[in-house]
């Protein structure tokens, strides 16, 4: 997954934002943008098959076993990355569900929906199950957003946040002359209404992937995905139907240093804190208001690591980011480890299926495996350069 292909921003301004504004239809869900923090006052799961990750790793190398074990004990979301991945989702709701009644507190569960039909479609690492061609948006919803629904439901008295559809928006925003996107457009969109409607449920509480600002921070992307949300929310029932928006998912770009600044320098956002208020803004002008914004900060602890801002594959000299918690700034409802980190990003090995050229290129680390699948030198150079150190 990620950035693919950045289009740098059009020479001519945006002018007419504010007439945007306003009077989108708002209907009540969960935890609307009006609602809670679904991040406070809660504990979060542990995924065990992650935890088994870093416990092997652990075990591998006694000499920092101490260190690595503190992984253990972060939480990170799960990721429906197929149907068949759907199968898994009632022993996590279960798992979540027991640590729940061992601490009396409400323990949350992250889950990062991710099949699209023609997933992906600017890059290969991550190529999906569904086709657009192959009925695939019927497929999506019978098949996928369903059974996830249904879950949903039997898990009624615990809280459940929907990382929905990491990088779609973002290349219906940007990649529009790729055919594989241009095919996905309906669909995506479609898709998305549909997950949205179904997971208006009291809870859960649904983020919008918001790609991250090395991608659509320039102010022409900022206005074509506002009004890409603007559009998919109007369908969905209104802009309250989501608590916020997602960024950063699976990419490395820092909270607050320049780096942005160096790499793009005709880019407004420097770094993701930057990206998330100006987005905030951009948003308002379109009639989102009271929304929240998750950063994922699995890799972004270290800066000055990449030589391309669109490097997006297992980006050699990275670092584990800061902790997950809830309100880490105004506006922020928290920062957490979406991309479980040591997972790769994809496979470095040209002859392998599903090879990426992002995958092999300078800044990507050598030894890869295919995306989602546990990546362990990776993994310790996460932890080797963690910030804040581990
Ligand atoms: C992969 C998924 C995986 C996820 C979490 C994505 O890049 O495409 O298959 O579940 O990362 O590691």
């Amino acid at each position: 997954m990620h950035q693919r292909i950045r289009i740098k921003p059009a020479l001519f301004a945006i002018l007419a934002v504010s007439s945007c504004a306003g009077s989108l239809g708002e209907t009540g869900s969960s935890s609307p943008a009006s609602g809670k923090n679904p991040f406070k006052d809660v504990a979060f799961f542990l995924n065990p098959s992650y935890t088994a990750n870093v416990e092997a790793t652990a075990k591998k190398h006694p000499d920092e076993a101490d260190t690595i074990r503190k992984v253990a004990k972060i939480p990170t979301a799960v990721w429906l990355d197929s149907i068949k991945a759907v199968d898994k989702l009632p022993d996590w709701l279960d798992a979540a569900k027991k640590q729940q009644d061992a601490s009396g507190k409400p323990t949350l569960t992250v889950v990062v929906v991710y099949d699209l039909p023609n997933r992906d479609c600017s890059a290969q690492s991550s190529a999906g199950e569904l086709k657009v061609a192959e009925n695939g948006e019927a497929r999506y919803m019978n098949e996928f957003i369903d059974p996830i629904t249904a879950q949903f439901k039997a898990h009624p008295d615990q809280p459940i946040v929907v990382v929905l559809e990491p990088d779609s928006l973002g290349n219906l925003a940007t990649n529009m002359a790729l055919p594989l996107c241009q095919e996905a457009k309906p669909v995506y969109k479609n898709g998305i209404v549909y997950a949205i409607k179904k997971f208006a449920l009291p809870n859960v509480s649904v983020y919008l992937d918001a790609a991250h600002s090395g991608w659509l921070g320039w102010d022409d992307n900022r206005a074509k995905i506002a009004k890409i949300f603007k559009s998919v929310l109007h369908d969905a029932g209104g802009p309250s139907m989501i608590r916020g928006f997602a960024l950063n998912t699976a990419n490395y770009t820092h909270l607050s240093n320049r780096d942005g600044a160096v790499l793009e320098p005709t880019n407004p956002c420097p770094n993701e804190l930057t990206y998330a208020k100006t987005l905030g803004k951009t948003l308002e002008m379109y009639g989102f208001k009271n929304h929240g914004y998750i950063i994922d900060t699995s890799r972004n602890g270290k800066g000055s690591i990449r030589a391309a801002w669109g490097s997006w594959c297992n980006v050699h000299g990275a670092g584990l980011g800061e902790r997950p918690r809830a309100e880490p700034e105004p506006g922020i409802d928290a920062y957490f480890w979406i991309k479980p980190p040591g997972d790769s990003d994809g496979v470095s090995d040209p002859s392998q299926p599903r090879y990426d050229p992002m995958c092999g290129g300078p800044d990507a680390a050598k030894g890869a495996p295919q995306a989602g699948v546990w990546f362990e030198s990776y993994f310790m150079d996460l932890v080797h350069n963690a910030r804040p150190p581990l």
